[in-house]
């Protein structure tokens, strides 16, 4: 077995191994809508994908024959890429998505699958958001798809919120436990995995958590506004109720 790199931070060899298992978010139905709108918002030009991971959005994107990018910290999921259809095309960079510049003006720069919270700075996350826009043409679109924060589901004197139990095949399983500091903002996803021969796994991954309205802010200071929010990747109306919201925001 490879040891772990530290330099791939949450998504060392050991997570990017099992990350494009068939099903879940590498499903058609969640990949193609997500394809459809981004192909639509790009509009014919380049677009870059922050955090682009094994290529789970970007190659299937590249496919199609749109012009991608990406930005990706951890070597052991962008070396996946190249591997699948569209792969090959898509241009990669290994770098921060706070401060990594890649040569190019883009129609669309996108972050999707809650990753804005993998920084878990305020700093860093206004970093995203003014790195994303020195990435974009005159009219250029970010955008963004995130969990609303699960606060709502926290009783008093209460801190941890459980997202999944959902049992495996033949006898295994998967726990997740979403950890809150609402002082700071700050949240531990928690996951325990027991796979079938009953060996078990607990990662655990730090994150950021900032409402709407916060991201709206950052917007502004990095020179863009909110041109679209919806609940999903059908453009379905963001509500009170919604769990995750794709927000737009066109550079000014
Ligand atoms: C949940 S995965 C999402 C990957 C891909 N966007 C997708 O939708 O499948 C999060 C990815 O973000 C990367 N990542 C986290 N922080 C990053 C940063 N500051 N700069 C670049 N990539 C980062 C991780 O290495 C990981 O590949």
């Amino acid at each position: 077995m490879e040891e772990d790199d530290l330099a791939d931070g949450w998504f060392p060899e050991s997570v990017a191994a099992d990350y494009d298992s068939p099903g879940g978010a590498n499903a058609p139905e969640v990949v193609v809508p997500m394809a459809d709108v981004l192909e639509s918002l790009a509009d014919g030009g380049p677009v870059l994908e922050f955090a682009v991971g094994t290529g789970r959005v970007a190659a299937p994107l590249a496919a199609r024959g749109v012009a991608v990018s990406g930005i990706e910290l951890s070597r052991a999921m962008a070396a996946r890429i190249a591997g699948k259809p569209g792969g090959d095309k898509v241009r990669v960079t290994i770098g921060d998505m706070t401060t990594t510049r890649v040569a190019g003006q883009f129609s669309l720069v996108y972050l999707v699958f809650n990753t804005i919270g993998n920084v878990t700075t305020q700093d860093g996350q206004v970093d995203v958001f003014c790195n994303a826009a020195a990435h974009l043409r005159r009219d250029g679109l970010f955008l963004i798809e995130v969990g609303v924060p699960d606060l709502r589901h926290l009783p008093p004197g209460q801190d941890t919120v459980p997202f999944t139990v959902a049992p495996g095949r033949e006898g295994g399983g998967h726990l997740g436990f979403d950890q809150y500091d609402t002082v700071t903002q700050q949240f531990t996803s928690n996951h325990v995995t027991v796979s079938a021969d009953g060996k078990g796994r607990f990662r655990r991954i730090p994150f950021r958590y900032a409402w709407p309205a916060e991201m709206d802010l950052m917007a502004r200071i990095a020179g863009l506004s909110l041109r679209y929010r919806w609940a999903g990747w059908d453009r379905s109306a963001f509500t009170a109720e919604s769990t995750a919201h794709v927000s737009v925001w066109q550079k000014r």
